[in-house]
Order: C-alpha cells, then structure tokens, then sequence
C-alpha cells in the first residue's frame, strides 16, 4: 500500500556509454507522453526516478534492487539490452513489481518473470517478415551477421530457418561480439562468400557503423544487398548516412515516416521538445509503455499494489503512433503489425517507408 500520494515510476535506462542514444530516446519519450497526459493519474502524483545502468547488467540489478527497497517504486521499466532486462527479472518477481520492458528484445526475457509487461518488439517478430519478403524478391542465398547475444541469435535462428522453409539458403552465419565490434573483418568475409544478401542485426546505435563499413568494402557495388531489421537504419541515425542507405530493405515495427494522424502529430510534438530530434523505435517503446503504466493507474484508480496494477497491464489494446497494438494477456508480450521498408528521400531527409504490412504478429518466440 502507498504511504503517500506519489507513484514512482523507476526507469532505469542506459544514459552513457555504447547504448546511450536508447537511453536519450526512451527519457524524451516518457517525459513527452507525462507533458501530453499530466503528472497526475488517480489522484496520484507521478514521479519519474530515472538511472543510468551503462548498459551493464550488474549495474541495472543493483539501481533496480535500490529503487524497490530504498524508494519503494511501484513500477520497473526501460531496460536498454536484453542482459539488464534479465538482470532484473528475479528482483521484479520477488518484490512482485510489474516491470515494463520498453527496448530490449529477445524474445525469452518475458519468460523469465511472470512481471514482465512488454511495449518494445521481438527480433523473432520481426525477422521472420524479411524471410518471407527475401526469397520472393530474387533472394536465395544468404549470409547473417549479428551481434553476438540473445537479440542476434533470436534474429538469426528465426531469419535461417524461415528463410530455409522458404527454399532460400544461409551460406554462413557470422557473429559479432556486443562490446566494441569491429565488422571489417566480417563484412571482408561476406564478401568473399559472394551472397546474394547480407542480413544483419546489431542493437540500436551501431547500425550506422555497419552501413558505412558495407559501403567502404564495396559490398554493393559486389552486387549483394543488405537488408536487416530496422535497428540497423536506425531513424536516430538513418539520416546521417547518407545516400548509400538508399533502397536498403529492412522489416520493423516502427518508422518515424508511418503514415498515421497520431504519428504524425507524435513526431511533430517529440521534435518541438528535443531540437529537432526524430524518435526512433525505442521513443515509441517507451511512450507506449508509459501508456500501459498510466492506464492500469487509472484502471486501478491508485489503490492498486503490483499484482492488481499487472493484471491492468494485461490485455491492454490501444493505438500507438506504430500502429494497433495489443498487450497479449497470456504472455504479456506485444502484439502488433510488422513493417516491409525501404530506405527513400522525402524532403531531402531519408526515411524508412513502409511498403507492406503483416498484421498482428504475435511473438513466434512463444509458439511451442
Ligand atoms: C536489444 C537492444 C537493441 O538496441 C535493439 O535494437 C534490439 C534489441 C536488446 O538488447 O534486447
């Protein structure tokens, strides 16, 4: 039971170091959403407690313990990289604190707490789309290169055997380590492979480094293509680089360019307040997941302790600036349309245009 009117919501993102850009995206997300909806919710002040766990996994179980005993916050949530969602897990369910994962995405982290509510996305959602699109478009042979953890061997497993159930092939499949990748080596190898396409999956932040890497070794002019989940053309990063990025096909669930009223007006708003700043997919997995949180405050109007605020989080189906989506009661997993894009000019500004769309992917993840 809350001892005074305030509910705390302790976000614990990484602000520094090689993730940074998901931490900035994430905070000017829930600080938008807490300006366009109010900081109070159910006669209940809400107070934003934000920490910077690097991106390293003992760092967000160490905040995450602290804000539960010593702040005693009601909810958990942002979560940069898989290993600090996982970090966290078992502290969520002993405290039995719903915890809101709104950027990292390998598909088992909802498995490991029955806390877990996610509003970010799974690899496996979205590799399994550019599987299908591949092999219809002249794409038959196929090297994979990810980063070398839960998101990339997700990507990579569900892309290869998709892919192979398609009659395409994967050739090889390259990892790259999470911490300082150097991909020259890699990319020289893919293109002594001589693949129709490369597939690639690094975490937001480094795909601008993969771009220009693919571009300097000459990959395209060897006549194979790049496509990737969009983490890769990045909207934080896209526009920076350059007209190489031109055509590259990716699949994803969020682009800045969707063509909504309310992402239109979600852009427009999330600008204004940053200088200009696009949101990429982790902002709008943040502004949705401080939608869920709201929500189950109101559903609950603020009497709730973490097991009735959950049980608000389940089930919860409302329009996102991605798109519908639906907060899966079973699984507490996301539910949502998946994206075919490429890379265009619009206004002199690249973005990932939305060509096709599956509608209501569930987590293939969670099919046993
Ligand atoms: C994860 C991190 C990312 O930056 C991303 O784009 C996808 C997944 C993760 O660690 O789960």
């Amino acid at each position: 039971i809350a001892q005074d009117n305030t509910f705390k919501i302790g976000l614990i993102l990484p602000m520094t170091g090689q993730q940074a850009t998901t931490g900035r995206q994430i905070e000017a997300a829930a600080r938008l959403y807490m300006a366009q909806n109010g900081d109070t919710v159910a006669g209940k002040k809400i107070q934003l407690i934000i920490k910077d766990d690097t991106s390293l996994p003992d760092a967000t179980r160490r905040l995450a313990q602290e804000l539960v005993v010593n702040d005693k916050v009601n909810v958990l949530a942002g979560f940069g990289i898989t290993p600090s969602a996982l970090a966290t897990a078992p502290i969520a369910t002993q405290s039995k604190t719903p915890m809101v994962v709104m950027a990292a995405a390998t598909s088992s982290i909802t498995q490991a707490s029955p806390y877990v509510v996610r509003s970010s996305f799974t690899l496996p959602q979205v590799s399994v789309a550019l599987a299908d699109w591949a092999p219809k478009n002249g794409i038959k042979k196929v090297i994979t290169l990810v980063s070398d953890y839960g998101p990339g061997i997700d990507a990579e497993k569900y892309f290869k055997d998709r892919l192979t159930f398609n009659g395409g092939q994967v050739t090889e499949a390259l990892r790259v380590p999470l911490r300082n990748p150097d991909f020259a080596p890699f990319l020289q190898k893919v293109r002594d492979g001589k693949p129709d396409a490369l597939f690639v999956f690094v975490p937001s932040g480094a795909g601008a480094a993969v771009m220009k890497q693919f571009l300097e070794r000459g990959l395209d002019k060897a006549g194979i293509k790049l496509i990737a989940t969009g983490d890769v053309t990045d909207d934080d990063q896209l526009n920076d680089m350059g007209d190489g990025a031109l055509g590259v096909v990716t699949s994803h669930h969020y682009s800045a360019a969707h063509p909504s009223a309310l992402n239109k007006k979600f852009v427009e708003a999330f600008g204004k307040a940053n200088k200009g700043l696009r949101p990429n997919f982790m902002a709008v997995g943040g502004y949705d997941g401080m939608r869920v949180i709201y929500e189950a405050l109101k559903t609950t109007r603020g009497q709730g302790g973490g097991d009735a605020l959950l049980a608000a989080m389940k089930g919860q189906l409302f329009e996102s600036p991605r798109g519908k989506i639906f907060i899966d009661a079973q699984t507490r997993d996301i539910v949502q349309d998946v994206y075919l894009r490429k890379v265009e000019k619009k206004d002199g500004q690249l973005y990932n245009v939305e060509f096709d769309v599956i509608k209501d992917v569930k987590d293939p993840g969670k099919a046993k």
